[in-house]
């Protein structure tokens, strides 16, 4: 479905990414793990067209990408939802989610509100409040539904479980394979290695630009190098 090649970046003279190659296949929920700076989020925009690469290729579904511009590649199926949830926070939570379905047609919106709700039923509570009063863990709810709304076939979440309590992260976690069962493949970005070997299907570790592991979920968790870098073990 999404197949990264060969993918360098740099910001002026500061390599942040170096031949990065991986795949995603459809149905998968696949993880990059890797330390503050390692390039998690350079990678992600990179796929998004939020900044072009200085090197490689980007297909999604057989088509070039790299070159193309966010609003199209957001159009032909995949949706960021950025680190820091970053919401209009003097807009309502209602209005906010409108933003995400900007593109769906207007006799679609209501179902996939529906749909939204039906993962995050607190949402439905909290509609006419001002996103900036909502808590951590409502916020990342929001955001993920503003991503869903989009009707993503690719959605790439940015670290969801940051900041949040032990609790609300397995909560964001469980929404997080209801929504692969539900069809979507997901590209998740973590620093929290031990949640997201424990949701996903396959891995990549990131290290300073670089991939330097990879593997199913089940054998990265098991592997001492992720064991004492990653999983604090
Ligand atoms: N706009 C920018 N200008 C210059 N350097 C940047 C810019 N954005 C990122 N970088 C640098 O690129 C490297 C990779 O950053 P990136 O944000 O991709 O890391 P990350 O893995 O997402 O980290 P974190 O876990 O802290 O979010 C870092 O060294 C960072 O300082
Ligand atoms: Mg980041």
């Amino acid at each position: 479905m999404l197949t990264v090649s060969n993918i360098s970046v740099a910001y002026g003279a500061i390599s942040a990414l170096r031949e990065i190659t991986f795949n995603v296949e459809k149905g998968e929920i696949v993880t990059l793990i890797g330390a503050n700076g390692a390039g998690k989020t350079t990678t992600l925009k990179c796929i998004s067209g939020l900044i072009k690469p200085r090197q490689g290729e980007i297909l999604f579904e057989g088509k070039k990408i790299d070159r193309l511009p966010a609003h199209q590649i957001t159009k032909m199926g995949i949706v960021q939802v950025p680190e820091g949830r970053k919401p209009f926070v003097d807009l309502t939570v209602w209005e906010n989610l409108l933003l995400g379905a900007f593109n769906r047609p207007k006799n679609e919106i209501a179902t996939a509100l529906e749909r939204v709700f039906n993962s995050f039923p607190r949402l439905r509570e909290r509609l006419h409040q001002r996103a900036g009063t909502l808590s951590g863990g409502e916020l990342q709810m929001m955001a993920m539904a503003r991503g869903l709304i989009a009707n993503p076939k690719l959605l790439m979440l940015d670290e969801p479980s940051m900041g949040l309590s032990p609790l609300l992260v397995r909560e964001i976690f469980s929404i997080i394979r209801e929504i692969n069962r539900a069809g979507t493949s997901i590209l998740l970005v973590e620093q929290n290695a031990f949640m997201a070997l424990k949701v996903a299907h396959r891995a990549y570790v990131l290290e300073t630009g670089r991939i330097v592991l990879s593997g199913t979920a089940s054998d990265l968790i098991e592997h001492p190098k992720v064991k004492a870098a990653y999983l604090g073990e």
